[in-house]
């Protein structure tokens, strides 16, 4: 009954749709643990490219269970839209499952999400402004509304009106803002309410009874380690735990089911929005990796903040998540330079130079990454698919990678495509 966890190394976008969707071949489940339509997962299967944003990626494989998990938060209106636009692909949906036990993002999580933004000035977190972090406040406050109030048109009424009564003070108190109607957002809502109202039901039995069959489950994450509410850069981070914690946590999964647990690494690092880089290229090279990686966000179309490979805070990805393995991503981007970077060090403000990524983030924002160089390679890569096939220079760098992780690389994907890739070993 092998549980595998992917969960993304960096600060998001290393490709984990792409690994979900190439793992889910021979899966029987994927859920989705946590966050909402914050993420934008791509999956690019011949000339069809899907971005997913709170449905998992194992959708696109007709045999797998696709759930998305209590440890959600869904935005109904954006979860039919996406709907839609997956059944105009032709991809059958009778086996998407929801959970009830989900948190709503309400209209007003939006709103204050954007004003709290505003209202940071300088120090904005430069987020999605998807209403994540005002939802999942509302959950741990014990106030929030779940997906079970949603289906229920009485109840979400009485509910909304309850929440708007506390809303509406601090959206005219603290913000100035003109207050919400109950019937406004109840309208904007209901038609979204019945289109999901089908799908809802005890995910937390379907996957203990899919692991009791010993089915393999994918535990899908969404944004990463280094945005991680605990264990990130924060205040930078997202408000949830997309770490292997999370993922039990947020799908009802037994640790004791977890057999894999795989790093998503990106072959370079990036960002979007605040907070600390250690290795951001602010010059013509991060220019270069941003054009020749199209590296701009998949929800929000913003320009992704571009550096080189990051081991310190790898290092502390694998030793947060225990990873059993990794799937390198992006291998391809890194063609045709004549020598690439990886930052094996930090250098603290007192001159030390440390290998361990520091308990206290802030200093983050104030340490010089110390860099060890490695060779480049020159022409594509895409149509490799077995290691042997990659320039000598290409498997050094995997393989130095791995060495200074310490972790195994069960993948590595040389392309968008489904199919660009080279797998070396089953992760579980
Ligand atoms: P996720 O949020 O971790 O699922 O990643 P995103 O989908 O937001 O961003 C990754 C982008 O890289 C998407 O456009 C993918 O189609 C694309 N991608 C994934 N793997 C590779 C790869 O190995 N090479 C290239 N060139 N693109 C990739
Ligand atoms: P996927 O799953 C990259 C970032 C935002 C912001 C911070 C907080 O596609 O990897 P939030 O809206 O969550 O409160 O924003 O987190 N962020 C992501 N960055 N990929 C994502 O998801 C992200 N989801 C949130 O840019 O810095
Ligand atoms: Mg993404």
């Amino acid at each position: 009954m092998p549980a595998i966890v992917i969960i993304g190394a960096q600060w998001g976008d290393e490709g984990k749709g792409k690994i979900v969707d190439h793992l889910a071949e021979r899966a029987a489940m994927v859920v989705r643990y946590q966050g909402g339509n914050n993420a934008g997962h791509t999956v690019v299967i011949g000339d069809t490219v899907l971005k997913l944003h709170q449905i998992p990626s194992g959708i696109t494989r007709p045999h797998v269970a696709a759930v998305l998990g209590h440890g959600m938060v869904i935005n109904p209106p954006a979860l039919v839209e996406e709907l839609d636009i997956l059944a105009a692909e032709g991809i059958p949906m009778d086996n998407l499952h929801i959970s009830p036990s989900a948190h709503v993002v309400m209209p007003y999580h939006l709103r204050l999400d954007a004003l709290e933004e505003e209202m940071r000035g300088a120090h904005a977190l430069g987020t999605t402004r998807k209403g994540i972090g005002p939802c999942y406040t509302d959950k741990v406050a014990r106030r929030g509304l779940r997906v079970r109030d949603l289906v229920d048109p009485d109840r979400f009424a009485a509910c909304t009106e309850l929440a708007l009564e506390r809303v509406n003070r601090e959206l005219t108190g603290v913000f100035g803002h003109p207050p919400l109607a109950v019937e406004e957002i109840v309208d904007a809502y209901a038609p979204a309410a019945q289109r999901i109202a089908p799908y809802v039901e005890d995910t937390g039995r379907l996957v203990h009874e899919a692991l009791e069959r010993g089915e393999t489950i994918l535990m899908e994450g969404a944004q990463a380690t280094m945005l991680d509410i605990d264990f990130g850069t924060y205040p930078y981070v997202t408000s949830s735990s997309p770490t292997a914690g999370g993922a039990c946590q947020g799908s009802g999964v037994s640790p004791l089911a977890v057999r894999g647990v795989i790093g998503v690494v990106k072959a370079y690092t990036s960002r979007v929005g605040a907070g600390p880089f250690p290795t951001e290229l602010l010059d013509e090279m991060g220019d270069w990796l941003v054009e020749r990686g199209h590296e701009y966000g998949t929800t929000t179309g913003r320009r992704r903040r571009c550096g080189w490979i990051d081991l310190v805070s790898l290092r502390y990805a694998a030793r947060v998540n225990g990873f059993s393995g990794l799937a390198l991503t992006r291998l391809d981007v890194l063609s045709g330079l004549e020598e690439i970077r990886l930052c094996v060090g930090y250098r603290l403000p007192d001159g030390t130079v440390t290998e361990h990524y520091p308990a206290d983030a802030d200093l983050l924002g104030r340490v010089e990454a110390v860099y060890e160089t490695l060779p480049g390679w020159q022409g594509e890569i895409s149509t490799a698919r077995r290691f042997e096939e990659l320039p000598r220079a290409a498997r050094e760098y995997c393989t130095r990678v791995a060495t200074l992780l310490r972790v195994p690389i069960d993948l590595i994907s040389v392309g968008a495509e489904r199919n660009d890739l080279i797998a070396l070993r089953w992760p579980a």
